[in-house]
């Protein structure tokens, strides 16, 4: 196994920001010659987690198989870039765990859930106020802010590029040889 081989993943609300820094960053390791992915919770929860809902025991299940298919790619030479609410600090104990702690790479995406609901990207807070989607993080459902983060983007201020110059900034330094 390449120790060096690292999974970054990113939590936060939803509109925080996750998929589109995601997006970014697996554009620039691709131009740099790193083959990298993307395993965003939209995507995964349209095939591999179809079956789970948003219940806290359900969103652990997904954030587990998240996780066991980024330490797949982590120990095949891919570095997965995991876009996950993952909204609790045990899911994501959980995660780091089963990456293994020291490739592990937790970034905080980090806006105000009053921004959030201001972007509104996919029209789910407006669904959630209404009561038509439910068990909504940040709204019904919790969101435990980590504390254990590696990397913390405030995306109320940050654009998306300096949001990712900071990730590759970090990996830059912590782990020279990918
Ligand atoms: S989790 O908590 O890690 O299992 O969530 P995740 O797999 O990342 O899925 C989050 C995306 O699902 C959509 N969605 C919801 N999110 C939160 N709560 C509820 N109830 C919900 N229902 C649907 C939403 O598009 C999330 O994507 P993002 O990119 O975060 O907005
Ligand atoms: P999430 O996947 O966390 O739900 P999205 O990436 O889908 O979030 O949506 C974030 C929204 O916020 C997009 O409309 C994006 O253009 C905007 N945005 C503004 N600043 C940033 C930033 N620094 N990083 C990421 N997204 C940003
Ligand atoms: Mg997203």
């Amino acid at each position: 196994m390449n120790t060096n081989a690292i999974v970054i993943w990113l939590t936060g609300l939803s509109g925080a920001g996750k998929t589109t820094i995601a997006q970014e960053l697996v554009r620039q390791l691709s131009r740099q010659g790193v083959k990298a992915c993307n395993l965003d919770g939209d995507q995964l929860r349209k095939g591999l987690n179809a079956n789970l809902s948003y219940s806290e025991a359900d969103r652990t299940e997904n954030v587990r198989r998240t996780a066991e298919v980024a330490k797949l790619m982590a120990d095949n030479g891919i570095v997965p870039i995991v876009s996950l609410i993952s909204p609790t600090q045990a899911m994501r104990s959980l995660a780091r765990s089963i990456v293994s702690d020291h490739r592990f790479v937790l970034v905080y995406v980090n806006a105000p859930l009053a921004l959030c609901e201001q972007r509104d990207v996919k029209q789910l807070y407006k669904k959630a106020r209404l009561g038509l989607v439910t068990q909504f993080t940040g709204i019904d459902a919790a969101y435990e802010a980590p504390h254990d983060y590696d990397i913390e983007l405030l995306t109320a201020y940050q654009d998306v590029l300096t949001c990712t110059a900071s990730i590759q900034q970090y990996i830059t330094h912590a782990y020279s040889t990918i």
